[in-house]
C-alpha cells in the first residue's frame, strides 16, 4: 500500500517590516485552509495578479503568511463533496484562491467543491495551465462578444496587449474561430511569434495613437480584446465600427480611463466588462470546454513555456514589467 505524504511545500510569502519576503517552505497538510475537496497540484502558472501578489502590490492579500498562486490543476486526493472523487483531475481558477485565500504554488490546495472543474476531454494538466485564467478570460471575453453578435464576417478583431497571456490566448482563439486578428503589441521581437499563433495584421502600441484627438475617429475594429486599459482603451473606443463590442479584460496601462462618451451615444459601442474570477460555474465549463476543443497541444506548447517553483520570484519581476511572452506554467513538483 502507497503511504500518502501529508506535508505540503510551498512558496510562502511572509511580511518582514513591511517588506514581502518568499521561501518554499514544507508543512504539515492539517495547516492547508477548510474546504472539502484536498487536490494534489501538478502545475500552476503565473499570471499578471500573481506578479503583483508576490512582489506585495495592490493590497490584495488580505493576511500573511500567504501561499500564493492564482490558478492549478490536479488530481483529487480526498473528497467529502459528493461532486469529485478522489482520481478524478480538476482545474481551480479564480473564487478569490491564491488572493485571500491559499493557493497553487504548492504541492496540494484545499478549496471548495463547487469552485473546481472536471478536466475537459482533450487536454491534460500541464495544458490546461497553460490556459489557466488567461485562457478563461480570453475565451470569456469572445463569448461575450459572441453574444452581442459577432462573427468573422464583422471584419477585423484587435486584441492589445496581444503578446501577454490573455493577449496570446485571445489572438489564437479568435484565429482558430476564422476572425481576422489584428494584434497591437509594443514590442516588435514578438512579431513573428504572434504570427505563428493566428495574427494577421501587427500594429505598434503606439500607432493607435495617431490622429488620435479627435472622439470619432474612422471606423475600424469590429471587435476588440483589451489588456491594457487606461489611455489605450478611450482611444479604441473612438475607432470603434458601429454596434461593436470591447472586452474589458486588464488594466497594465493604467486604471483612469479618459473616454469620450460620443463613441456610445453616436456609434452604439458596447463596453463589455470581463471579469473571470468570480464568473459563474455554468459558463466557466462552456469556456473549457470550447478551449479544449479549439486549440491543438502544439499552439499551446508555442504558447507556454514551464518553469520551477523556486523561478518566480524572478519571473514576477519579468511579468510586471511587461516582458513575459505568453504563458508561464509553473511545475510545483520542481
Ligand atoms: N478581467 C479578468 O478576469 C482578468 C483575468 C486575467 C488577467 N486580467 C488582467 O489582464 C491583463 C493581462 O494579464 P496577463 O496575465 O495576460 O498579463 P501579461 O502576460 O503580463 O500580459 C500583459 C501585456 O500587456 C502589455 N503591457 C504591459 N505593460 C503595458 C503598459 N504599461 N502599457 C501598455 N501595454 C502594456 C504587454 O503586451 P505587449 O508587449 O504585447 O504590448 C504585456 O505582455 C492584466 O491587467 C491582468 O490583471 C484580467
Amino acid at each position: 500500500m502507497m503511504v500518502q505524504d501529508r506535508t505540503v511545500r510551498a512558496l510562502v510569502l511572509r511580511e518582514n517590516n513591511g517588506k514581502i519576503v518568499s521561501a518554499i517552505e514544507t508543512f504539515a497538510e492539517s495547516r492547508l485552509p477548510e474546504g472539502d475537496v484536498t487536490v494534489r497540484i501538478l502545475y500552476s502558472t503565473l499570471n499578471y495578479k500573481d506578479g503583483m501578489i508576490l512582489k506585495g502590490h495592490g493590497n490584495i492579500v488580505r493576511s500573511y503568511p500567504h501561499v500564493p498562486g492564482i490558478d492549478f490543476a490536479g488530481i483529487v486526493e480526498h473528497s467529502s463533496s459528493s461532486l469529485y472523487n478522489p482520481g478524478e483531475s480538476v482545474i481551480l481558477t479564480g473564487w478569490r484562491v491564491g488572493e485571500w485565500l491559499w493557493g497553487g504554488y504548492a504541492t496540494k490546495a484545499r478549496v471548495r467543491a463547487e469552485w473546481l472543474i472536471p478536466m475537459p476531454a482533450g487536454i491534460d494538466a500541464r495544458r490546461a495551465m497553460s490556459l489557466g485564467t488567461a485562457g478563461l478570460t480570453a475565451m470569456l471575453a469572445v463569448m461575450a462578444m459572441e453574444a452581442q453578435g459577432l462573427s468573422p464576417e464583422s471584419g477585423e478583431v484587435l486584441v492589445t496587449g496581444a503578446a501577454g497571456g490573455v493577449g496570446s490566448i485571445a489572438v489564437a482563439v479568435l484565429a482558430r474561430l476564422g476572425y481576422r486578428v489584428v494584434a497591437s503589441t509594443g514590442r516588435k521581437s514578438v512579431y513573428e511569434y504572434l504570427r505563428s499563433i493566428g495574427a494577421n495584421r501587427l500594429i505598434e502600441r503606439e500607432v493607435l495613437f495617431e490622429n488620435s484627438s479627435h472622439p470619432l475617429q474612422s471606423e475600424r475594429w469590429a471587435g476588440a480584446v483589451d489588456n491594457v486599459g487606461g489611455a489605450t482603451l478611450a482611444v479604441i473606443a473612438t475607432q470603434m465600427r458601429y454596434g461593436a463590442s470591447i472586452a474589458a479584460c486588464g488594466n497594465t496601462g493604467g486604471n483612469a480611463v479618459p473616454l469620450s462618451v460620443l463613441p456610445f451615444l453616436l456609434r452604439g459601442v458596447k463596453l463589455l466588462g470581463i471579469a473571470s474570477a468570480l464568473s459563474p460555474i455554468i459558463r466557466r465549463k462552456r469556456a473549457w470546454q470550447r478551449l479544449a476543443q479549439l486549440l491543438s497541444s502544439e499552439t499551446l506548447d508555442t504558447i507556454a513555456r514551464v518553469e520551477p517553483l523556486s523561478h518566480l520570484p524572478e519571473l514576477a519581476d519579468v511579468i510586471l514589467q511587461g516582458k513575459i511572452q505568453g504563458r508561464t506554467v509553473i511545475d510545483v513538483n520542481t
